[in-house]
Order: structure tokens, then sequence, then C-alpha cells
């Protein structure tokens, strides 16, 4: 069988990437990296491509350019892992936790309102202390942690005065009171090769953010439920973030579809990268 071909669609050479395109040696993979801000093509015509390639892997970090660039190669008939329904699922905090409810994924207690006017009858139900967070958004920017009255007003009024309305809807959720650690695992297909806690004194644990990665056993209910929740988004390559409610048990934060992993190789020595690679060349081959 011959190499397979791979398009590494990227913005920025992070440590991950450039990993896929070090691990790619040692593997049957040729990595085609594509940059995608100097990338152009013709909507439907694969020919735009200087190469051929049998599948892609999304790795940018700019939403925008990793969905849309996610899309023009499925205009090419070409595979993307992740593919852009999930991209797209999981950059929307509500599609995605609507997706969990549905499929019976335990999830922190959580609201939308659509306007500030009604965000204190969200308060009413909820109670003090509860979490404010962008529909779209990712290393932990703009969380808003509500413990009374005045903080809430404040972030109202800071948000009526963003001009992109996506900031007049309001995700709200219960604080989950998490015992100093949340979980991070990742899921390759229908396995779920690794995961670490993040501890931080923060309770934004964000690895981006300065929480710290310490190596998790995966237990068989948290298996389960990560690769529950992988499939509630039709996710391949997925980060989950994962809260230890202190009455629910394990709930389900965010899905992340391009996901950041230096930090969990380095503290776990496990080689997530090649574990891609060797899912993308069976996906190929099957
Ligand atoms: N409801 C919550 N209760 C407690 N901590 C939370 C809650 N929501 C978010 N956090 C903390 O903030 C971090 C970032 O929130 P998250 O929803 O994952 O947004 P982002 O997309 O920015 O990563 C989480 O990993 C967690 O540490
Ligand atoms: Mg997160």
């Amino acid at each position: 069988m011959g190499r397979v071909r791979v398009a590494l669609l990227y913005d920025i050479l992070r440590w991950e990437e450039k990993s896929f395109i070090e691990t790619s040696k040692k593997l049957d993979v040729d990595i085609v990296p594509i940059h995608i801000p100097t990338y152009y093509g013709r909507v439907g015509d694969g020919n735009s491509l200087s190469t051929d390639v049998d599948i892609a892997i999304q790795r940018g970090v700019s939403f925008y350019n990793s969905l849309e660039s996610t899309i023009m190669f499925e205009s090419y008939g070409i595979n993307v892992v992740n593919k852009s329904y999930t991209i797209m699922v999981c950059q929307d905090k509500l599609w995605t936790t609507s997706l969990l409810v549905r499929n019976k994924v335990p999830v922190p207690d959580t609201y939308v309102a659509f306007s500030h006017e009604v965000v204190p009858k969200v308060s009413e139900k909820l109670g003090y202390p509860f979490v404010i967070k962008p529909i779209y958004g990712s290393w932990g920017r703009l969380l808003a942690l509500i413990d009374d009255e005045e903080d809430m007003r404040t972030v109202v009024e800071h948000r009526t005065y963003m001009h992109n309305p996506i900031y007049s809807i309001y995700y709200v959720q219960e604080f989950v009171k998490k015992p100093g650690r949340d979980i991070r695992i990742f899921t390759v297909g229908d396995e779920v090769p690794v995961g670490i806690y993040r501890y931080s004194n923060h309770w934004i644990t964000n690895t981006a953010r300065g929480g710290k990665a310490v190596p998790l056993r995966i237990d068989p209910e948290l298996e389960d439920l990560a690769l529950r929740a992988a499939r509630s988004v039709e996710g391949q390559f997925l980060g989950i973030d994962i809260f230890e409610h202190p009455e629910k048990g394990y709930v389900v934060n965010e899905v992340n579809a391009v996901t950041e992993f230096k930090n969990t190789v380095a503290v776990t020595g496990y080689d997530l990268t090649r574990k891609v690679l060797e899912y993308i060349i069976g996906l190929v081959r099957r």
C-alpha cells in the first residue's frame, strides 16, 4: 500500500503541528502542510490543490479559517478531521450543550437569555454564584464569575457596549464547585487514549491560562461519558472538558474540535500525535 497523504491545514505552526510533521516521518504518512492564510482555491475543484491528498486534518487557530478551510476541502470531496459540522457545533457552546443534553450526557445546569433585560430572571433561577460565557470563545476568554447583583450589572453593562450582536446572547451556567481541578480527556475515533487533570487555584483552569497538567487514570465511567459526548457532536479527534460536580458527578463542560495537547503529551508521555496519525491512516485504508 502506498503512503497516505494528509493535508495539514494550519495558520500558525505550534508544537502540535510540528509534532504531526515530525511524527509522520516515522509512519506511512506524508504530511502536506497547507498554510490557510495564503491558500486559495476554486470551490469544488480539487485540482486547485498542487498535490493529491487522501484526507486532511484541521489545525487552524482562527475559528473562521478553520471552519471555512474545512468547508473548502470538503467541497473537493476530501474528508477533514474534524468535519465542518463538528467544528461549527463545538464552537457554539449552546449548540454543544443542546446536543449533549439530547444525548443524555450530563452537563452543568445552563440557561440562555436573548437580551440583558432577562438576565436578572435567570439569576433568580440559578442563584449566585453563576458564570456568564460568550457563546463563541476559547482559552477562557471573556468568562465572568458572577457573585452578586453588582457583578451581574457590571458584566451586562460591559456587554451592551460590545457592538457584536453575539454578546447580547447570554450563556449562563451554574458555578460548579470543583475540587481545585478539571478533567480534560481526548477521544480518537472510538477510543479514549489519554487524559489529564488541570489543577489551578483559579476557577478557570485552562493550561493556556496557567492551569497545571497532571496525568489522569481514565475510569470506565469517564471513558463512556467521553465517547457519548464525542458521538453527540459526531467528532473524531476531540478534547473534552469534564467537571467533577459535588452532587451530580461527572458533567461535560465543553468539547473542543481543534484542540491543543502539548501539555498532555509532556506530562503523560503518551504519543497522542502518533495515535491520531494512525487513526487517520486507518480511515483512508479501511
Ligand atoms: N460553570 C462553570 N463552573 C466552574 N468552572 C467553570 C465553569 N465554566 C467554565 N469554568 C472554568 O473555565 C474554563 C473555561 O471555560 P470553558 O467553558 O471551557 O470555555 P473556553 O472555551 O474558553 O475554554 C473551564 O475549563 C473551567 O476551568
Ligand atoms: Mg474549555
